[in-house]
């Protein structure tokens, strides 16, 4: 089991009207079949279509899918959970008979459950659950706005960029990861934004350097008013220290570890603080995964692992866990 399993197996505070943000799973999120249509290999990552009647046409930039792995007999009970990269609401019809829209996502390969995924060939089938979650927030206005992606993060930025071009949003790109080949969608995002950024930690592309030491400049060049994240917890602090310094709004995509996907079991839960200043523990799978970067309580994280803050609605009763 995951480390968060591990760590949280404390009741939680049943949410209340003033949680963050009230959780409110779709009545009938789609499960079906998905099978496979396209596979193709993006440096470090995969890149898998899926034909997932039902799924696309729900589906907002921001939410993510809940895959099993595995096989049916496989031991691998839990789903692994994916950032929706791409929908297309035109029907496909897969060599396969299948008939509906297509979901695109882009895989790292690590542990078993990806690995698997990455194995799996052109017309295999995996069971799909989603849209999950809630997406990015748009604006109403046609603000500016930053996206920044670390590495596979950057995967759901594009279709968000293009939702916020469509509003007439000037739109720039910050991508950064450890090297070339852990960077996802360069190419794309010259034309999904209007201007991008790169860095690598190693300098085999852009500016030396993390995300962090660029978004300044383009805060301040681009006036963005919103700062969209998606990528690792360290990244999604300091982009939302970064942008509450300067008077942006961060809305992050959070990664924590997952079990159930759809609010049950409370493995993905972290501390958020509400409109009214309490910190309560929310389901990051059903009410983020993205949050208002300045609402999380990022102190709580420390070695990969989420501790509950003392101050936490119903801490107490938890005997300090
Ligand atoms: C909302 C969300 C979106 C994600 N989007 C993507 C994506 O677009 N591309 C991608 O490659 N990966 C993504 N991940 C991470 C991906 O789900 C994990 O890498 C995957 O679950 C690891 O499974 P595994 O069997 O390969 O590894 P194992 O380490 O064997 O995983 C075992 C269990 O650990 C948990 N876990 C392990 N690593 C992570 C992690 N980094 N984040 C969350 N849970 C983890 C999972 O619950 C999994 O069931 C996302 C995770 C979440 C929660
Ligand atoms: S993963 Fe089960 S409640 Fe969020």
């Amino acid at each position: 089991m995951s480390r968060a399993s591990e760590q949280r197996t404390a009741p939680v505070p049943t949410p209340t009207a003033s949680t963050p943000s009230a959780p409110t799973p779709p009545e009938h999120t789609p499960h079906v079949t998905g099978e496979l249509v396209a596979t193709r290999r993006v440096g470090a990552y995969h890149h898998l279509t899926f034909v997932a009647p039902g799924v696309a046409e729900l589906a907002r930039p921001g939410q993510f899918v809940a895959m099993a792995v595995g096989g049916d007999t496989s031991a691998n009970l839990l789903r692994r959970c994916f950032s929706i990269h791409k929908v297309s609401s035109i029907d496909t019809v897969s060599p396969g008979g299948a008939v509906g829209g297509t979901i695109e996502v882009v895989v790292a390969p690590r542990g078993p459950g990806t690995r698997w995924l990455t194995d799996l060939k052109a017309h295999d089938e995996v069971s799909i659950v989603g849209p999950l979650g809630r997406g990015f927030p748009l604006p109403p206005d046609p603000v500016p706005c930053v996206l920044v992606g670390g590495g596979y993060g950057s995967a759901p930025l594009f279709w968000l960029a293009a939702a916020l071009r469509e509003r007439g949003c000037h739109v720039e790109m910050v991508l950064g990861a450890a090297t070339v080949d852990q960077l996802f969608g360069v190419v794309e995002a010259r034309h999904a934004a209007d201007a991008v950024t790169v860095t690598t930690d190693d300098g085999s592309m852009g500016i030396t350097g993390w995300v962090s030491d660029v978004l300044p400049d383009v805060i301040r060049r681009s006036g963005a008013k919103t700062v969209y994240a998606c990528g690792p917890m360290a990244m999604l602090r300091s982009v939302t220290d970064l942008a509450t310094a300067q008077g942006a709004v961060a809305q992050v995509a959070v990664e924590e570890s997952m079990a159930c996907g759809i609010g049950v079991c409370m493995t993905c839960v972290m501390p958020v603080k509400g409109d009214d200043g309490l910190t309560r523990m929310a389901r990051s799978c059903v009410e983020g995964p993205v949050f208002r970067g300045d609402r999380i309580r990022w102190e709580a994280f420390e070695n990969g692992r989420c501790r509950v803050p003392e101050d936490a609605y119903g801490a107490a009763s938890m005997s300090g866990h």
